[in-house]
């Protein structure tokens, strides 16, 4: 059986930076009590007119640009989001079009924060059953356009971006060894944007009522995200016959540096094997941890193990452990604009 073996990243972040001390003129706020506690210093915001679709474009067109692939290889597009450009039709066409992806598949999964996981686990499955060989599996959210910039509790955590993976089927023993995905509906109420969906239609009273905004009950997120990612991920290694010392490194969701210290110490791995980029962008939700494996990319080498894990809103949670494998050749390329103050 050929392994599905990440062969190629793609990162995007608008332009526009929201500081931590631009959210101190919006909240009753500092910018000392955001950075101590949740780690993040700014994030990113996109225009007004850039919707997901365009995060995960450019996320996917930057992984075609920066390595020796062609469009017409790819087989399908699985995008992993929480806010997709709308209800129905569903955003991952649009992302294909845009692409000129035109033999792939597209669809939307949303499992929040944990769906990228959930999305690499599918492309996996559709990879080792000898169906497909090359599927890119992309994670993008624009959270701005669920967050409420009056409310405190919410507003100074989430940014805008998305990442994307290519997964080939490789015969060479690296690739994706196994995941292990959870959900628990009792979580629901505790995170969720209660408004607009077939529950509570989108009316003139769900929106004085705010419906349309992400809600939480944060505290007990915290708690939850910290005992559920440490649990998969023993339950992970364990499925391996693996120890803590077999991990090379750790790439957590970015939901909270002091999460994400609680699961690396309740792991016993240390905290210098964690990827933490949360500083720059925030929680992106279903972006995070392909925007952390393409930011840190050249620290991975051939054969060293990452531990992959995740929490988020249902609650949906899980762990995936791969052997890092061989990238596809690079082509040079730089998309990054210049750095703009976001205007919210
Ligand atoms: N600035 C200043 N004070 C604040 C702020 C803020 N932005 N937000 C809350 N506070 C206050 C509270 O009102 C409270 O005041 P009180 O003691 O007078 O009542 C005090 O700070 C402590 O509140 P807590 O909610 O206990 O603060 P905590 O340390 O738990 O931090 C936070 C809050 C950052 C939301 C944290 O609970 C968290 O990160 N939870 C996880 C939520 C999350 O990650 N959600 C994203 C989706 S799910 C996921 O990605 C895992």
């Amino acid at each position: 059986m050929k392994n599905a073996t990440i062969t190629a990243l793609g990162g995007y972040v608008p332009t526009s930076v929201l500081s931590n001390e631009a959210l101190t003129k919006m909240v009753d706020t500092s910018e000392e009590w955001i950075e101590k506690r949740t780690g993040i210093k700014e994030r990113r915001i996109a225009e007004f007119d850039q919707s997901t679709s365009h995060l995960a474009a450019g996320a996917i067109k930057d992984l075609l640009q920066s390595y020796d692939v062609h469009p017409s290889e790819i087989e399908g597009v699985i995008l992993a989001t929480a806010t997709p450009d709308s209800l129905l039709a569903p955003t991952a066409p649009t992302v294909c079009q845009l692409c000129e992806l035109d033999n792939a598949f597209g669809f939307d999964l949303n499992s929040a924060c944990s769906g990228f996981l959930y999305a690499l686990t599918m492309a996996t499955s559709m990879i080792e059953s000898g169906r497909y060989k090359k599927i890119i599996v992309v994670g993008a959210d624009k959270m701005s356009s669920i967050v409420d910039y009056n409310d405190r509790n919410t507003c100074i955590l989430f940014g805008d971006g998305a990442g994307a993976v290519l997964l080939e089927a490789i015969e060479s023993g690296n690739g994706v060894l196994n995941s292990i995905l959870r959900t628990d509906g009792k979580g629901t109420e505790s995170l969720l944007v209660p408004g607009g969906g077939s529950k509570y239609p989108a009316s003139a009273e769900s929106l004085i009522s705010g419906k349309h905004y992400i809600k939480q009950d944060g505290s007990l997120v915290f708690k939850k995200a910290v005992a559920a990612m440490g649990s998969v991920s023993r339950d992970a290694l364990t499925a391996n016959d693996f120890d803590s010392e077999d991990i090379d490194w750790v790439i957590p969701h970015q939901a909270n540096i002091r999460i994400i210290k609680a699961v690396s110490d309740s792991l016993n791995i240390p905290f210098e094997k964690v990827k933490v980029n949360i500083e720059k962008y925030g929680n992106t939700t279903s972006a995070t941890i392909p925007l952390c494996l393409w930011d840190f990319k050249e620290d991975f080498k051939e054969g060293q193990n990452l531990l992959l894990t995740a929490f988020g809103a249902g609650f949906t949670w899980g762990a995936t452990v791969l052997t890092w494998g061989v990238l596809r050749p690079s082509k040079s390329h730089n998309y990054q604009g210049n750095c703009v103050e976001a205007t919210i």
